[in-house]
């Protein structure tokens, strides 16, 4: 089963994977838990390239098939293997975030964008992903007190508005795969809501 996670910044995203991570493979599945971009040796260079380098100005085509590139090397090379393997995969952030980062947020070509994500999966889509839903205010000041900021934390106030409408409106699109979780709330309740719906499909 291959799981992902998707929101704004600051959403819990990574917090909330880890806990699904912890509790799969507490009863008995053998899990990985990963994110995008950067996984790997290429990927840190992706990585590197696409966030931290601040006096790269990428055009976001270049970002586009960056983010692309990192993604189908990311599943040849550690996702499917995985899979393969029996296990369950846990990615913070994938495909969706291309849609919504480059297609909504970056004004892409909308259409052209989502034929690029979908083909940067190598046809690998996930059997459920999770969208945490937050107000964007509440998630930029979460970042506030957490480390690393990257070039795209730093965006004006309306990009990430425009991530967040995107989003909404994927999960729209796609609501048997795109689950909507309210992120305005406690770590542990929101947990309990993913935790619930997870194990209906996997039971223990
Ligand atoms: P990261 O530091 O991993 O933070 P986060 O906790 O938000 O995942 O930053 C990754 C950034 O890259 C994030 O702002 C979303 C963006 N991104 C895209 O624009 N397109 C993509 O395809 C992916 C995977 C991420």
């Amino acid at each position: 089963m291959f799981i992902t996670f998707e929101g704004v910044e600051g959403s819990g995203k990574s917090t909330q994977a880890k806990l699904l991570a912890e509790l799969l493979t507490k009863i008995g599945h053998k899990v990985t838990l990963t994110r995008e971009p950067g996984w790997g040796s290429f990927g840190e260079l992706m990585r590197k390239i696409i966030l931290d380098e601040r006096d790269l100005e990428l055009d976001p085509f270049s970002e586009l098939c960056l983010f692309c590139a990192d993604r189908a090397q990311h599943v040849r090379d550690f996702i499917k293997p995985k899979l393969q393997n029996g296990e369950i995969v846990i990615c913070d952030r994938y495909f969706d975030s291309t849609v919504v980062y480059q297609g909504y947020g970056r004004k892409l070509d909308k259409r052209l964008v989502n034929k690029i994500a979908v083909a940067s999966t190598l046809d690998l889509i996930p059997d459920v992903t999770f969208l945490l839903n937050l107000p964007v205010r509440a998630g930029l000041s979460r970042l506030q007190t957490r480390g690393e900021i990257t070039k795209m934390d730093e965006e004006p106030l309306e990009f990430h508005e425009l991530i967040r409408q995107g989003y909404m409106l994927i999960a729209k699109r796609e609501p048997h795969r795109i689950k909507k979780i309210n992120a305005d709330r406690e770590i542990l309740e929101i947990h309990e809501d993913i935790k619930n719906f997870i194990l209906e499909l996997i039971p223990s």
